[in-house]
């Protein structure tokens, strides 16, 4: 009987309709989106080991998918495949078992278990908040497969204690973040964003990004840049690659000096109104005023030394969605 958990939720959302759930199987099946932070002002880490941030999330069709099915006797185990999945750790400690273990302490009974298989494309270690998908997905396909009595504020609420980027995963949209990024607003947006990413050849640990913020800078931007909101909600998106910002940009840049050429030569293309590093990086991304040049930039960028790939997304998409 999931049908108690769903109506719950599609109350709540308001967005998807019941009868999309009409045919129930053992299956559940969630997409997730990656995310760009298309502003992050980091001011100086606070005495929880946490930095206080201002950031603009922007939710990307780049997706990982989640499937959970029953397991036995309270079995979790998890199979991840795709993009970088060999970078997983497989001792338990994925942010999916850990979210699924959460929701069922929290919310469930210890005989409940899942096999849960992520299909990843989101890369991992990139700044694109890839493994906090994971988590958002598998505490929504959790709930549904064990019908728990939860909703998406508290969805929201466990998602924070896994990771500053996991209630984001969940809402998905354009959002301002606040607090360690958990505290969310959605914003009012006009218009498509084309990013084109670069993924670079080696990943970057948002602690060690953090860590090199704190010995450098210590504190950045103390709010978003002025005009920002603005530039989104009237869909002025020259205005909105102007004022990207990252103040983890210089730290990233620091470990990764090659970054600086892929900025560089992306920001000099044809289409493109802005470049950044998404979040701790070392994923570069590069926002255009319209689709037509997307595919000519990212196959100019991806012939740079240190890009391993390219992919044309779009945004604002919505957060973890049931699939029918
Ligand atoms: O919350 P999450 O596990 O994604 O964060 C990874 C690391 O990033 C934290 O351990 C912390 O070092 C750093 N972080 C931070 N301030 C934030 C978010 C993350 O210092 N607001």
């Amino acid at each position: 009987m999931r049908g108690a958990w769903v109506m719950r939720y599609v109350e709540n959302m308001n967005s998807q309709t019941a009868g999309d759930y009409e045919a129930w199987s053992d299956l559940v099946r969630v997409r997730v989106p990656a995310k760009v932070n298309v502003a992050l002002c980091v001011g100086r880490r606070g005495d929880d080991g946490y930095h206080p941030l201002h950031t603009v999330f922007q939710a990307l069709s780049l997706y990982d998918q989640v499937e959970v099915t029953p397991a036995d006797e309270g079995a979790i185990d998890v199979d991840i495949t795709g993009e970088d999945a060999e970078e997983i750790p497989r001792d338990g400690t994925d942010l999916a078992t850990r979210a699924a273990r959460l929701v069922r302490e929290r919310y469930g009974r210890p005989d409940q278990g899942a096999h849960i298989r992520v299909t990843k494309s989101i890369p991992v270690a990139a700044g694109l908040a890839g493994g906090s998908a994971d988590a958002a997905a598998t505490l929504l396909a959790c709930s549904v497969l064990w019908d728990l009595d939860t909703d998406p504020g508290a969805l929201q609420a466990l998602a924070g204690e896994l990771g500053a980027d996991v209630p984001f995963a969940l809402l998905g949209g354009t959002a301002l973040g606040t607090g360690r990024g958990t505290e969310l607003l959605p914003l009012l947006t006009r218009g498509r964003y084309h990013w084109v990413l670069a993924f670079a050849r080696r990943g970057l640990s948002t602690p060690s990004v953090y860590q090199r913020f704190d010995d450098t800078a210590g504190e950045g931007r103390d709010g978003l840049p002025p005009g920002l909101l603005e530039a989104l909600a009237s869909g002025d998106v020259p205005g909105v690659g102007a004022r990207l910002c990252n103040d983890l940009q210089g730290p990233a840049l620091e470990l990764y000096g090659e970054l600086a050429q892929t900025l560089r030569y992306g920001q000099g293309l044809d289409g493109v109104v802005g470049a950044v590093v998404s979040g701790s990086g070392p994923t570069c991304a590069f926002l255009l005023d319209e689709a037509r040049a997307a595919k000519a930039v990212a196959d100019e960028v991806a012939r740079l030394p240190e890009v391993r790939g390219t992919l044309v997304a779009v945004g604002p998409v919505p957060g973890a969605q049931l699939l029918g």
